[in-house]
Parts: C-alpha cells; structure tokens; sequence
C-alpha cells in the first residue's frame, strides 16, 4: 500500500513577513506533511529584500531547490530534533507551482488537501480571494478551499487597516476563512524575533488542527 501524507497548500504573497510562511512550511515538513507551495511574484520581490535572497527569476524546480537549501540553513532547524530531516527525503514531499499554472492539481476541487494557508497574505491577494477573481493560483485554490468548505487561513499583514481591507476580510471570515492577522502577542514573554514567528506560526498551526509547541499557552 502506498504510504498517505495529509497535505497543506501554501501560499506566500508580497506582504512582509515571508519568514512566516518559511517557517510554517518547515514545520510542517517537520511533521510529514506534503506542502504544495505557490510564491506570488511580488512575494520573491519582497523576499530579496527582506531575506537577502534573489529567487525572481527562478523556475519552480530551481525556486524548490533554492528555498529547501535556505531553510535548512538559515531557520531554527527542523522543530523535532529527533525528526532527523534529510533535504532529499523532504523534497520528494514539497511541490513548488508557478503562480500563473491555473492548471495545477491544486486549482481543482478534485485535489485531495486538508486546507489552505496564505502566509503571509497581502491585502491585495486578501481583495482578490474576497472577489473570486481567480486571478493567479494563489486566489484560484483559495477559491476552491471556500466552494470546498475546506480550511483557509489568511494571515494578513498590513497595518493600520483601511474599512477596504476590514470589509473584505469580514466577506471572507463570513465565507468561512479563518482571518487571523500577523500581529505578535507579548503575554508568552518573547525574546527573540523568532519568538514572535513562532507565536503566529503555532496559532496558524492551531487553525489548522495541528499540534505544536511553537509558542508558550496561557495557563
Ligand atoms: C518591502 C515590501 C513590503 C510590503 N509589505 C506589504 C505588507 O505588509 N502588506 C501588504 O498588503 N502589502 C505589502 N507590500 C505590497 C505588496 O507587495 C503589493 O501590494 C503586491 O501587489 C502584492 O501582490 P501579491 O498579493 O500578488 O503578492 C509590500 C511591498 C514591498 C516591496
């Protein structure tokens, strides 16, 4: 029998904070999980900014190649120590889609996932998953998740909100999208600006139905 893997979409778009959406997909390679992953084209514009990293330009497999060297490297390393990741073995779990192949498995209703996370999510790509336009993948397999009645967590980053941005985020919450912005809490004590990723990490993990430890709970 082959071996099943519960997968998860995700999308990383060009609001700040593409280290969110690094850090949920290592830890979700960390726990077994296929990853399907889209970069918007803007989010490899702000990720060469924010991360010192020049991914435009790439072709997926290279993007794949590029992005699993640099989590290996850079980030906290996989969450389970015991969890001994090898590059090779995790990259037969990650698909890597170019945000314009509307004809991915993931922009069908057939595709077999237990949901979808944009993270981070701009207030752009917020408006388009609230319109239905389907104008890149990232809004096309949003779209599905909500016809699906599957998970979809949006963490948007902007700040302040305009009342654009707040109606469309309640059109998508009463759609069935969990809203859940990237704003850090302080109450688990953080020290570090990976403390703060992670606190929005576990909560998106938490969303999704996935245990984790990232953060410290209120007891
Ligand atoms: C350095 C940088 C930071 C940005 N930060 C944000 C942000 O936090 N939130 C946001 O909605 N847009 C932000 N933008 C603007 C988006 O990248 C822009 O609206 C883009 O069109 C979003 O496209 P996408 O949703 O297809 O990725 C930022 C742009 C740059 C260059």
């Amino acid at each position: 029998m082959v071996e099943k893997h519960k997968s998860i979409i995700l999308g990383i778009t060009g609001a700040s904070g593409t280290v969110y959406g690094l850090r949920l997909l290592e830890y979700l390679l960390s726990q077994g999980y296929v990853v399907d992953v889209v970069f918007s084209n803007n989010a490899l514009k702000v990720s060469k900014l924010e991360l010192d990293q020049d991914w435009e330009g790439l072709n997926v497999q290279l993007l794949k190649q590029a992005v699993l060297e640099h989590l290996f490297k850079n980030l906290s390393g996989v969450a389970d120590p015991e969890t001994s990741l090898d590059i090779d073995a995790v990259k037969k779990r990650v698909n890597f889609w170019h945000e314009s192949n509307i004809a991915a498995s993931i922009a069908s209703g057939s595709y077999q996932v237990e949901g979808m996370v944009v993270s981070p999510c701009s207030v752009g790509t917020l408006a388009h998953i609230a319109l239905g336009t389907s104008h890149n993948l990232i809004s096309r397999a949003a779209d599905v998740m909500l016809k699906e009645r599957k998970k979809l967590i949006l963490v948007v980053r902007e700040t302040p909100f305009s009342s654009i941005h707040l109606k469309n985020m309640l059109t998508l919450s009463d759609a069935g999208a969990v809203i859940l912005p990237a704003i850090p809490a302080f109450y688990h004590r953080p020290h570090s600006i990976q403390d703060q990723v992670d606190f929005i990490t576990g909560k998106t993990l938490d969303s999704l139905g996935i245990d984790s430890d990232l953060f410290k709970r209120w007891k």
